[in-house]
């Protein structure tokens, strides 16, 4: 696994007495000029079509970003928002924020039952959706660092709705899956589960409504969305159906350019999301606690290892659950999170030997400190530029309600607020007052698009989907590249685990060796099994990109 060649092994291996060698794991796809993994094949080979025709990361970005929304409806978007962490081979680097907003009308307790207990509509429904941030993200993008026609970079996702494409197996069986909530809303259940007789797999699937809206996209721009006949099809809808989302709030949205989180690691410069995304300082964070901690001395996958992992990971959480929120609404604490003096004073309360229960482990900052489903795509060009794009509708297929006449899915992204401080959303996460609802708020994100440079130069771009377990995946798949030297198809495919301080339960994935399961148990680890975010990621090594698209999810990794 590690970066050696096989014969080196085997040398070792025969002096050492030992008879098999450690098993060598796939190959990350290699190219030289440009490379794409995203988590659909049709919308990959679209950004590749891109870069062959001379446009850059960003252009590709463009274009996958609105290929997705039609091959890759799950996640894949116009309805939803998200971050795009872009890298230029100059040395600029950029955070864009297209995080959903709440809408005027929406308040602290819209989610609550006459009880007080939080109810189901911020997950299903007309009442789940924020202002898609989507368009007005990929456009200030491309108005930013694209240099091909607007237009140009819609057409391939037009045609794919228009003419239609054959339906694959993970997409047959996904809409399966989820019957129960599209079904709930007659034009869901109608573009997407075929009026309930349901795709088969490679029948043709088009989207004519979808290729209109792109096509009014394409010719008028994000206005058309926010202000145009697009609008007026949300926002007609939404009056209509108790919905919350009014003209004015679509031609209030703006999509924000905002100053990435930087850090060091290891020889290695991060470059990372900040506010309203919890991600990049639960990266920074947490590298800084294993800094110094002696933790690569377990080697990757012991037991020694994950539990130092899983207590950073529970400290890195509670913090989470109390600190952070929208920047235009909170005073986000990131110094103090990230004070080498407080860093050291959490990794103090580390045990070697034990699991630290999480209710001994609260959000730590002293006062005087205080100030489902998605998907990630990963691009390089040949001149270096790197974009890292994480969008979501939240939940598999968002809201399930499809705009009628539009073609698209609305987002979830609602469920994302705390609907009330202290209980825990669809991800299982308590979160508190600075990520409560108010108008105009954006929900704190564990998104994490992240790029790594290394002397000044870009060496790893990754992110994931995966709701809370986004940020513990981005962490350890960049620490098997960087600590344990892994090539970073086997980093992807690693067997993770994930601890978010609340439920006090570690999560370990079925790959990991029961052997470490079991010491960990002996450590005080209550664990059960699960799978973990997929990590869709680019080394650029000594000239060669080398993509790697997780094993335990759709998708290609496209290179040339
Ligand atoms: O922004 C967030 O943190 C969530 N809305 C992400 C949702 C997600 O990754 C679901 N995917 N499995």
């Amino acid at each position: 696994m590690q970066r050696i060649s096989l014969v080196r092994i085997l040398a070792v291996v025969l002096a050492a007495g030992l008879v098999v060698p450690p098993a060598e794991g796939r190959d990350p796809i290699y190219g030289r000029k440009g490379m794409v993994v995203a988590q659909e094949s049709l919308a990959a080979h679209v950004g590749i079509a891109v870069l062959k025709s001379g446009g850059n990361a960003v252009d590709a970005a463009v274009a996958v970003g609105f290929a997705l929304a039609v091959t890759h409806p799950f996640a894949g978007n116009l309805g939803g928002g998200g971050f795009m962490l872009v890298r230029l081979a100059d040395g600029r680097s950029s955070f864009i924020d297209f995080r959903e907003a709440a809408p005027a009308r929406a308040s602290h307790d819209m989610y609550l039952d006459s009880n007080g207990a939080p109810t189901r509509d911020s997950i299903v429904g007309w009442r789940a959706s924020g202002i898609p941030g989507t368009v007005r993200g990929l456009e200030l993008a491309h108005k930013k660092f694209g240099s091909k026609a607007w237009a140009a970079l819609l057409q391939p996702a037009i045609d794919l709705a228009a003419k239609g494409f054959p339906v694959s197996r993970w997409q047959m069986e996904s809409w399966r899956e989820y019957e129960g909530s599209l079904s709930k809303f007659a034009e869901s259940k109608r573009i997407f589960l075929k009026g309930g007789a349901g795709y088969e797999w490679q029948e043709d699937f088009r989207q004519p409504e979808l290729a209109g809206t792109l096509g009014r996209i394409a010719a008028t721009g994000s206005r058309d969305f926010y202000e145009g006949e697009t609008a007026k099809l949300i926002a007609d809808a939404m009056a209509k159906n108790g919905g919350l989302i009014t003209l004015d709030d679509l031609r209030g949205y703006r999509a924000m350019e905002r100053t990435p989180l930087e850090g060091d690691y290891h020889g290695y410069h991060i470059i990372t999301s900040p506010p309203p995304s919890s991600g990049g300082v639960g990266i920074l964070q947490m590298a800084a606690m294993l800094d110094g901690s002696g933790y690569e001395a377990f080697g990757a996958g012991s037991a020694g290892e994950y539990h130092y992992l899983a207590e950073v990971m529970r400290r890195f959480y509670a913090d989470r659950s109390s600190y952070l929120g929208d920047p235009g609404f909170v005073k986000n604490p990131i110094a103090g999170l990230l004070d080498p003096a407080y860093v050291h004073e959490r990794r103090a309360s580390i045990d070697p030997a034990r699991a630290t229960p999480s209710e001994q482990v609260s959000p730590g900052l002293a006062a005087s400190h205080e100030g489902a489903n998605t998907t990630h795509f990963s691009i390089v060009d040949g001149w270096g530029n790197c974009v890292a794009l994480t969008y979501t509708l939240n939940n598999g297929y968002g809201s399930a309600v499809t705009v009628p006449g539009a073609g698209f899915l609305l987002n979830d992204e609602m469920d994302d607020f705390s609907a009330k401080p202290g209980t825990a959303n669809m991800f299982g996460l308590v979160q508190g007052e600075n990520n409560s609802i108010a108008p105009g708020k954006r929900p704190l994100s564990s998104m994490t698009p992240t790029i790594i440079t290394k002397d000044g130069k870009p060496f790893l771009v990754l992110g994931a989907p995966g709701g809370a377990t986004i940020i513990s995946a981005v962490l350890q798949v960049l620490l098997d590249v960087i600590d344990f030297h892994m090539n970073v198809q086997d980093a992807v495919d690693f067997p993770r685990v994930h601890q978010q301080w609340k439920p006090d339960v570690l999560v370990v994935e079925r790959g990991v060796s029961p052997d470490s399961v079991a010491l960990l148990a002996k450590m005080g680890y209550t664990s059960r099994e699960g799978v973990l975010a997929e990590v869709q990621a680019i080394e650029i090594s000594e000239g060669w990109l080398e993509g790697a698209v997780d094993e335990r999810g759709p998708g290609e990794a496209v290179g040339y």
